[in-house]
């Protein structure tokens, strides 16, 4: 497909934090918000977004949390990705519409090369090369909770889904998970901001809306 170049790329906004972080409740209040611009806007999840990628999407995030080597995992989520990537985000951005990503690349970085061990500059170079293949965020919400309360929060919606596979995962995963995604968020400010999750739901939105609104007026 041969990209617009006369509209302004649209802005690409993902959101990240550990499980039950509140990340699907804060997507629709800031889709809704710019809804009310009257701003082109679509909300989309990794993994998934397309067919394939949602296929893909369900080997991954079901099953035992050792059902595949961290290496398989990491492959796994690049392929989705690049399929998402291609087919829904590319497209949208070029076509000057927002999107809003329910987790990207720093989710693959926290989850797989943290987490999981793989380290960093591994995954980043594979995405780099395979997955995101240059299309990154603008901007980053980092929703940012202690993960007992996350976990506590997943489990109290987990069965409709099936989707147990990281939720199942100890404590000490999921603590160092935190960790990762904080620290990136201190390696590149600008982008990515740390939000206090474990505050009101409508004290998270507003600071959100607000730090979009800033983005948007450049
Ligand atoms: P969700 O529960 O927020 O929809 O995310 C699905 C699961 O997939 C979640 O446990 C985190 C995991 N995941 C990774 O491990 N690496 C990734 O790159 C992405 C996008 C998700």
């Amino acid at each position: 497909m041969s990209r617009n170049t006369t509209k302004q790329r649209g802005l690409f906004i993902s959101f990240e934090g550990g499980e039950g972080a509140g990340k699907t409740t804060q997507i629709d209040r800031l889709m809704t918000w710019v809804h009310a611009r009257n701003d082109p806007v679509i909300k989309t999840r990794e993994p998934g977004g397309t067919h394939g990628a949602d296929e893909i999407r369900n080997l991954i995030v079901t099953g035992d949390g050792d059902r595949w080597t961290p290496e398989t995992e990491l492959l796994l989520l690049l392929a989705a990705r690049r399929d998402h990537v291609a087919r829904v985000i590319d497209p949208a951005l070029d076509d000057g519409t927002m999107v809003l990503c329910d987790r990207y690349v720093d989710s693959t970085i926290a989850y797989q090369g943290i987490a999981r061990d793989l380290g960093i500059d591994k995954v980043r170079t594979l995405d780099a090369a395979w997955g995101s293949a240059g299309t990154l965020p603008d901007l980053t919400f980092l929703l940012d909770l202690p993960p007992e309360e996350g976990i506590r929060r997943a489990q109290l919606r987990e069965g409709a889904d099936g989707e147990t596979r990281f939720e199942g995962l100890d404590l000490s995963f999921h603590h160092a998970l935190r960790q990762g995604f904080r620290n990136l968020a201190t390696e590149e400010p600008e982008r990515i901001k740390i939000i206090d999750a474990s505050r009101p739901v409508d004290d998270i939105a507003a600071e959100i809306i607000s730090l979009t609104a800033q983005k948007l007026a450049g």
